[in-house]
């Protein structure tokens, strides 16, 4: 076979790979989001904002590739637990709050079983973990909690405050941003905060073939300028 038509076979062959993992990712998520109705679309708006805070923070093309796939499978251990809780419109028990606790473990060990997302299991693991070191499930501090974990709890909790849930109403943007700016330093990394603040406030950027990110988890897929962690 000729070298040239072995490299085409071989580029075919990536996007194929690729294309087959960004489906099957996508729906994990999916299938953890069907649990609740009030979150559906959830996970991909958080990776679609956790992207440009990594962008902005200027990490490696490897980092935001972990926060983009981390934060697209950040809740996907909600997968295991029971409808009557995930919904409950009101107020947890203590048992039924350690239920909902236990799903960053249980996301994490089903993400470490696959070789090929192993890189993303510590920060699905660490999404509920406070800047001060009061969160859960380790009470990492600081700089302990990786890099994406720290990304998606800013983004993740910033569109839980301004989506409906079964147990709350939606709240305004700008109590958002407040509460945020309040809990800068204990719930929340500050530089990540400062960072997600200004992609707020700038426009959305088109996702075009000619678009900087197209990031790769995988070091067997070769790099793809047009695709991107989140559909559209
Ligand atoms: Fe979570």
């Amino acid at each position: 076979m000729e070298v040239r038509q072995q490299h085409l076979e071989n580029s075919h062959l990536h996007r194929e790979l690729q294309s087959v993992y960004l489906a099957t990712i996508t729906m994990l998520a999916d299938a953890a989001e069907a649990k609740d109705p009030y979150t559906h679309g959830h996970c991909e708006h958080v990776a679609s904002l956790a992207e440009r805070v990594a962008e902005r923070l200027s990490l490696s093309e490897h980092d935001r590739s972990v926060v983009c796939h981390a934060a697209l499978l950040h809740d996907v251990g909600k997968i295991g637990i029971a409808d009557g809780i995930l919904n409950k419109p009101g107020p947890l028990s203590p048992e039924e709050f350690e239920v909902v606790r236990a799903h960053v473990r249980v996301g994490a060990d089903l993400i470490r079983n696959i070789p090929a997302l192993a890189p993303i299991a510590n920060a699905v693991l660490g999404h509920h973990e406070r800047f001060d070191g009061t969160g859960y499930p380790q009470g990492l501090e600081g700089e302990e909690i990786p890099i994406a974990a720290r990304i998606i709890c800013v983004v993740d909790s910033f569109c839980a405050m301004t989506t409906k849930r079964s147990y709350k109403e939606a709240w305004g943007e700008e109590w958002a941003r407040a509460e945020l700016e309040r809990c800068t330093g204990t719930q929340f990394d500050p530089q990540v905060v400062e960072a997600f603040l200004a992609v707020l406030d700038m426009p959305e950027p088109l996702h075009d073939s000619d678009g900087p990110t197209g990031y790769n988890l995988l070091p067997v897929f070769g790099y793809s300028s047009d695709q991107h962690c989140v559909r559209g």
